[in-house]
């Protein structure tokens, strides 16, 4: 079964859709069932000023990544770069088992977008600054 959580973001994805002139584009497909996740990102000062997502993915896949939109957007770079798949299925409340491969998805494709934003400016790290907010996230 699925959380309350779950069902919320599936049934009212936030972040949906494709930045124009985006920073970082991530994509990824899922091996074990196939499915593709796409995400675009904007950056400016080493943070996440906007986020969205395309997938061709499950319900999970759609909860997921709606979720991660909302948990990165406005952190810098590292902190985004600390949500994994299972952060993110911690934040929905779980998923079962069988999904959990779904919840990878958008994890990789967030880090994705970050690693092709890195790439793109050369890999120089000019000097972000990385003056770490708090990440505490309640519920
Ligand atoms: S079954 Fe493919 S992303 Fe969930």
């Amino acid at each position: 079964m699925y959380s309350e959580k779950v069902m919320e973001h599936f049934t009212n994805p936030r972040n949906v859709g494709e930045i124009k002139d985006p920073d970082g584009i991530g994509q990824v497909g899922n091996p074990v069932c196939g499915d593709l996740m796409k995400m675009t990102i904007k950056v400016e000062d080493g943070r996440l000023v906007d986020i969205k997502f395309q997938t061709f993915g499950c319900g999970a896949a759609i909860a997921t990544s709606s979720i991660v939109t909302e948990m990165v957007k406005g952190k810098t770079l590292e902190e985004a770069l600390k949500v994994t798949n299972r952060t993110v299925a911690e934040a929905l409340g779980g998923l079962p088992p069988a999904k959990m491969h779904c919840s990878n998805l958008a994890a990789d494709a967030l880090h994705r977008a970050i690693n092709d934003y890195l790439s793109r400016k050369g890999g120089s790290g000019d000097g972000q600054d990385q003056s770490a907010g708090g990440h505490e996230r309640g519920s």
